[in-house]
């Protein structure tokens, strides 16, 4: 703060204090003249109404008082009179400052056991769980959601069923978070033509276990799955974790289940988005969220310490 500002501040502070301090003193003392009945003599409506004369109750000029003794006594303590840094030599910077290197140093407590021990060793321990929890919410849980259950929308899928894209391995998830992942389910509209869409769409729908009314356009399109979707979907429809294609079997979906769905899915192809945190989070939030997952999600958090917060 330059001379000029701090001078500025100096003054009015001042000035401010004498001019209360001289009122609550003064006030309590002026002398009003009054009539022999204690009236001011000030009249209204007619002489209906007459203005009394009233003393500062005494609790209020000792509270005031008190709240100037206290406020002389802060700024001779605290910041605030200017330059003056008061006394204690306090500052917010240094308290900011002190925070953080007080929670760095429960934090490497923390980064040194996660950079140790194994993801499954991790998974088991409270304190990297309640962390997970905590990172989740700050960076995962706008795209799958609060309870991890996932978002249709976009294809973000469930963390905390036992359908995998990549598989439910230490790898695969480590992978999925570090480098990202992009899901390629070519668009087969104009291949298909409306009638195989549907059809192959009928098809995938009773895989689920559900009836689909014309068997014949299930018919046709169990050979058309056979000649387009194989290669990815696998001949049961089970998906393969290496190109990141999903069961088509188990009821669970990315983008949802509906017949109507289903034919979006294989006419328009989908390309779900999965970032990458390599250069956002520390490996060893990486792993942390590994874990976090592993163990099954926002259910297994029961507190632990608040660490990361
Ligand atoms: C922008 C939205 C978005 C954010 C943010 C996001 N994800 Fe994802 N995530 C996705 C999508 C979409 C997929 C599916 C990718 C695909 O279709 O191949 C996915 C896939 C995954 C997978 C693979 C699941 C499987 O079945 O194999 C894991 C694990 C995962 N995310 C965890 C996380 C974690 C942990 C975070 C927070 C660090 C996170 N995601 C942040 C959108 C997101
Ligand atoms: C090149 C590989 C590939 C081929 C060929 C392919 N798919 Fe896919 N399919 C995928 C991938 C990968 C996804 C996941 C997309 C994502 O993650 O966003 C997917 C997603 C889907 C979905 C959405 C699943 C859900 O959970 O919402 C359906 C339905 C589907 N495929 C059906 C088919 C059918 C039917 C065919 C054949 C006509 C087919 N796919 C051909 C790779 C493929």
């Amino acid at each position: 703060m330059s001379a000029f500002w701090s001078g500025w501040i100096i003054f009015f502070v001042t000035l401010n204090w004498l001019l209360v301090t001289f009122l609550l003193i003064y006030g309590t003392r002026v002398p009003i003249p009054t009539y022999r009945d204690g009236t001011t003599g000030h009249v209204w409506a007619h002489g209906a109404i007459r203005e009394g004369v009233r003393r500062l109750p005494m609790w209020w000029v000792v509270l005031s008082l008190v709240v100037i003794v206290f406020g002389t006594v802060y700024l001779f303590r605290y910041p605030g009179f200017g330059a003056f840094g008061g006394t204690q030599e306090w500052t917010s910077e240094e308290r900011v400052q002190r925070h953080m290197a007080e929670n760095e140093e429960r934090l490497s407590l923390l980064f040194d056991r996660v950079r140790t021990e194994s993801v499954d060793t991790l998974a088991r321990d409270p304190q990297v769980i309640h962390a997970g929890q905590v990172l989740y919410e700050d960076n995962c849980a706008a795209c799958h959601g609060a309870n991890a259950g996932g978002n249709q929308v976009i294809g973000a899928p469930n963390l905390v069923d036992d359908a995998w894209l990549y598989g439910d391995s230490v790898e695969a998830i480590h992978t999925s978070l570090t480098k990202g992942r992009q899901g390629q389910m070519p668009a087969l509209g104009s291949a298909l033509g409306e009638r195989g869409t549907r059809a192959v769409a009928a098809y995938v729908y009773e895989m689920n276990g559900r009836d689909w009314p014309r068997e014949d356009l299930v018919a046709e399109g169990e050979e058309l799955y056979a000649s387009q979707c194989v290669a990815c979907h696998g001949p049961e429809g089970k998906g393969k974790t290496a190109m990141g294609a999903p069961d088509l079997t188990d009821d669970s979906w990315l983008y949802g289940g509906r017949l109507e769905d289903i034919i979006t899915s294989i006419r328009d192809g989908r390309s779900g988005v999965m970032p990458g945190w390599s250069e956002r989070l520390r490996e060893e939030e990486i792993r942390i969220l590994t874990a976090w997952v592993r163990a099954g999600g926002p259910a297994q958090d029961t507190g632990g310490s608040s660490d990361t917060e």
